[in-house]
């Protein structure tokens, strides 16, 4: 009796450990999405690395209210092997204290960090945009940070533009030998006072750097990174090679979609394709989702148009692009993963998984109140 009672009791307790640390079953895309200690995930604008058979989730740690869109923590880790359920790995990029001057002090705008993990070097790389503090978004810098263990701590290496001296690979003569107009403002939103290669930003920013804000990285299957970006006031996505390390930029880089003011992109490979999603430039307002494919990542591209199919396509389900990840045991389907903003009190931002699957040679995203893989 007692060996039975026993044994009786073993499972019982196997049963409920087992569903303590397995809250989640399924998907609920902008509904709470509780980690192991019962908050709700604070990793926004985050992207996903998949390392020793985990799944690391890397993002924006957001706090409280408005001034809670500013980097006042840093970026924020957590780990799954189901994707469902999150383990809070604690914060793997912590910004600098208060008036110690750094690039990445408190306070500053360090937004949609992404880390991949360097075969050569062993080591793991985290990119980010970086506003440094006060200056607004006129910054438009890219910071990089290291670490030797993928929950870090990561270790700021450094922040700037990119490419300074270099023409893209695919600038013409004719943008080369223009002028320069001159261009008042900074901006950091949806338009410009003409189309950019007429006001020559990327002429205009050569001695410099290009700007960069909303990013992504991408790992091909040979082992090359490339670093994604919203460049030229917005205006155009660049596309930039990074060097053998990860940690700065070769040199290499396309300009692409020119005056299409693409944000928020997400790249992925199927059946030797490249892939695209991204958002029109709106702020922390949703709009509608572009997608496009090419032969190569570095172009040509060709826009395929809105992947989203059902009621709020126009807003992207109310959401914004973050990352799109392999779906575990289904080759020719994906997660997309994007942000529902809340601006006005940051920490409450949403999280909106959906499944992307193919139809032909584009992809779509069909809304799902609850969905599994
Ligand atoms: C969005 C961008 C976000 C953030 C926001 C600030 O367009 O995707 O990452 O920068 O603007 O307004």
């Amino acid at each position: 009796y007692m060996w039975k009672t026993f044994c009786l009791s073993l499972l019982v307790a196997g049963l409920f450990s087992c569903q303590e640390g397995k809250r989640y079953q399924s998907f609920k895309p902008g509904e709470i999405w509780l980690d192991n200690t019962e908050v709700h995930i604070n990793a926004h604008g985050g992207g996903i690395l998949y390392d020793g058979g985990r799944y690391y989730w890397f993002g924006e740690h957001k706090t409280e209210g408005e001034a809670g869109n500013r980097a006042n923590v840093g970026v924020h880790c957590y780990s799954s092997d189901d994707l469902y359920n999150w383990i809070d790995e604690g914060i793997a990029l912590a910004v600098e204290p208060e008036g110690s001057g750094s690039p990445i002090e408190k306070g500053c705008i360090l937004e949609r960090p992404k880390v991949i993990h360097n075969a050569k070097t062993g080591k793991y790389v985290m990119w980010f945009h970086l506003e440094p503090k006060g200056m607004g978004y006129r910054g438009a810098q890219s910071g990089v940070a290291v670490s030797d263990r993928v929950t870090g701590p990561y270790r700021f290496l450094h922040a700037g533009r990119i490419n300074a001296g270099k023409w893209a690979e695919n600038a013409s003569d004719e943008l080369k030998n223009a002028p320069v107009p001159a261009l008042e403002d900074a901006y950091s939103g949806g338009s410009l006072p003409g189309h950019p290669d007429s006001l020559n930003i990327h002429k205009r920013d050569l001695e410099g750097g290009q700007m960069a804000r909303d990013m992504n990285l991408f790992v091909d299957d040979d082992g090359k990174a490339y670093h994604i970006y919203a460049s030229e006031e917005n205006s155009t996505l660049q596309i930039a090679q990074l060097n053998d390390d990860y940690t700065d930029h070769n040199g290499v880089y396309v300009r692409c979609f020119a005056g299409r003011f693409m944000e928020a992109p997400a790249m992925f490979k199927h059946n030797g394709k490249y892939y695209l999603m991204m958002s029109g430039c709106t702020g922390w307002a949703p709009n509608a989702a572009r997608s496009a494919v090419a032969d190569s990542i570095l172009g040509e591209w060709k826009e395929l148009g809105n992947p989203c199919m059902d009621a709020d396509s126009a807003t992207t389900y109310h959401s914004q692009s973050t990352y799109i990840l392999p779906m575990p045991g289904h080759p020719d389907k994906f997660i997309y993963m994007g942000d529902r903003w809340t601006p006005e009190n940051a920490i409450d931002g949403r999280y909106i998984w959906l499944p992307l699957e193919f139809e032909g040679e584009r992809f779509v995203i069909h809304w799902q109140d609850e969905w599994k893989m």
